[in-house]
């Protein structure tokens, strides 16, 4: 069984059944993150796109572990000039194979840059992740993202066990969207993110749940908080 723990925004761990640790845009010190526990370990940092609240702590992560970083192209070529070393870059729509990961790129829709010294860096387009675990588990991080058609042939596809879907408006899709989103992909479970972290971020899992109901009864909502862990796998 793999181990989903959630640090509040869009940040997951995962430990895989085979302990592999998997970070997914662990911004760390996000005002709803749990206190922090000990040493960070890392295998695989996998960074949706470039926005602040996502890049979040992969930098010290990275350097302080041997980790795989795997993002975008342009976010690989600015985490190399950053010293970064172990970075692999892709691009949406492709498939990488590491460490027992089958990990596909897929699209978001959002924008992605990087504010440093005043000026904004391009970060690549943004995007999500399909992640097949070594026990054939499938997960879906949605990334930052609005709705979009496409979210169908992402379950076809890939037919994700679970789907991380942003919740919160404003930036990203809110509770109706991702509802919609829900019934599109047709993962069993869904796991609401990206809500509540800020005051902007006003989508509730109250409304979400409600939105579900009325759009994709079948979904469970697994609304995760701050430091908890779940335990999935293939039934
Ligand atoms: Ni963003
Ligand atoms: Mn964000």
């Amino acid at each position: 069984m793999n181990e989903i723990t959630y640090f509040g925004h869009s940040a997951f761990q995962i430990v895989t059944s085979k302990g592999l640790h998997i970070w997914i845009d662990p911004w760390l010190d996000n005002p709803k993150a749990p206190k922090k526990t000990g040493p960070t370990q890392a295998d695989v940092i996998l960074l949706t796109h470039a926005h602040g609240d996502h890049l979040g702590n992969a930098i010290a992560i990275a350097r302080s572990s041997s980790a795989e970083v795997v993002a975008i192209h342009e976010i690989q070529q600015y985490l190399l000039g950053r010293g970064v070393s172990n970075v692999t870059g892709m691009n949406i729509g492709g498939t990488y194979q590491t460490k027992g990961l089958t990990i596909t790129m897929v699209m978001a829709v959002h924008s992605s840059s990087i504010q440093e010294h005043g000026s904004i860096i391009y970060g690549g387009e943004p995007a999500g992740f399909v992640v097949r675990l070594e026990d054939g588990f499938v997960l879906y991080h949605a990334g930052d993202t609005a709705l979009f058609n496409d979210m169908s042939l992402i379950g076809e596809l890939y037919k994700p066990d679970v789907a991380m879907l942003p919740i919160g408006s404003h930036y990203v899709m809110g509770p109706k969207e991702a509802a919609y989103a829900a019934k599109l992909i047709g993962a069993p479970k869904v796991i609401p993110m990206h809500y509540g972290t800020f005051p902007a971020l006003s989508g509730t899992v109250k409304e979400f749940a409600g939105e579900i109901e009325k759009r994709a009864p079948n979904v469970v909502i697994e609304a995760m908080s701050p430091g908890q862990t779940l335990t999935l796998g293939i039934s």
